[in-house]
């Protein structure tokens, strides 16, 4: 028999899908749903420290539907989840806390987020979440709404740097759809990080062209949908080739198929959420259940058979085979002449 258990940074899960932090991890009521619906974990909501106290606070309403078609209720490839939502909205004492029962009342892995600057506070943070029992820690460096640039500044080195030093949990890093996902990977390598989560999504601004302003809130949000994952699928497979390193994608999965892709392409986990948003729980199990049939039909007992098969596959850019037939001169009028 088929099985989805996979080994994931020193633990062995029970399905490689995982809730990716946000407003699906942000309670403890959902911990033990996630669980039945199937998770091999949780992404728990990013905490950040008091100085950041104003990213607790969320305008309302922070999340809209656009390019939704409602004929096809959420099996269309043309959603973008347009939010602005940013830290879990509790204290740091709260968050803690939540790791806790998070812990105490699931047997799935447990993973806490943080944001932070200043290497202390990191290091404050990292220390709480592994004392409360998570059982690793990502570092969230690259949230849409974070203050200041999406680059991957300077002191963010420093910070991955004292969380490895300072905790024994695993410590995955959340980098940024870019630029240059492939050499900040590598610095996370070097720097003794465990894992990187591939990638957070982009920063995009949405407007109204009757009002001439922007939508929601006014300002920047962060921006996602199916379309988003072939980017992802892109960095998974550079970085799967290039650094020897874990990775946990997350990015515009709707169905198993998505899925499957991440981990063909050398993913060990696949990270879901507007999927859960959009689709509801189900979808973890529903993912689930179209991994194993897919499986069962081609005799794959475990999901190491196939990962990181497409990124094997992928050839060099002068193997590329380029039509060297005659070319006609003058204009060219129809595609079928080019
Ligand atoms: C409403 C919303 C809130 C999110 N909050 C967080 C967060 O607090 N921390 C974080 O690391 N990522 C956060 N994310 C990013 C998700 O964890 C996930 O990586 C991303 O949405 C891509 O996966 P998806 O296409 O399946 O949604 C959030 C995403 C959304 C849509």
């Amino acid at each position: 028999m088929p099985t989805l258990e996979v080994e994931f940074l020193g633990y062995r899960v029970k399905s490689p899908i995982f809730v990716a932090s946000g407003p699906a991890s942000h309670d403890v009521k959902q911990i033990p749903i996630a669980q039945e619906m199937g998770a091999g974990g949780v992404v728990l909501k990013t905490v950040v420290p008091d100085k950041f106290d104003y990213m607790r606070y969320w305008p309302r309403p922070r999340y809209k539907l656009i390019d939704w078609d409602k004929k096809m209720n959420g099996k269309s490839q043309y959603f973008t989840l347009y939010s602005y939502e940013q830290a879990y909205s509790g204290s740091v004492d709260d968050y803690f806390n939540f790791v806790k029962i998070s812990k105490s009342i699931s047997d799935i892995m447990i993973i806490g987020s943080a944001f932070a600057d200043e290497p202390s506070d990191w290091i404050y943070l990292a220390k709480g979440i592994e004392e409360a029992g998570a059982d690793a820690i990502e570092l969230d460096i690259s949230s849409p709404h974070k203050p200041g640039t999406l680059q991957f500044e300077t002191h963010f080195v420093q910070a991955i740097k004292s969380v490895v030093e300072n905790v024994k949990i695993p410590v995955l890093v959340k980098l940024a759809p870019g630029p240059d996902v492939l050499t900040q990977a590598k610095i996370c390598s070097e720097l003794g990080a465990d894992a990187v989560t591939l990638c957070n999504r982009l920063r995009g601004l949405e407007i109204d062209i009757e009002t001439g302003k922007p939508i929601l809130h006014g300002y920047y949000a962060g921006v996602g949908g199916p379309w988003a994952k072939y980017y992802v699928f892109k960095h998974v497979s550079e970085v799967y080739k290039e650094v020897n390193i874990t990775i946990s994608a997350t990015g515009g999965v709707l169905n198993w198929v998505d899925a499957l892709k991440y981990i063909m392409l050398g993913a060990k986990t696949v990270q879901i959420l507007s999927v859960i948003i959009v689709n509801g729980w189900g979808s973890i199990r529903r993912i689930n259940e179209g991994l194993l049939s897919f499986m069962l039909e081609r005799q794959i007992e475990n999901l190491e058979e196939v990962r990181g098969i497409a990124s094997r596959n992928l050839i060099e850019p002068d193997l590329i085979v380029r039509w060297t037939g005659e070319k006609k001169s003058g204009p060219r009028n129809t595609f079928e002449e080019w």
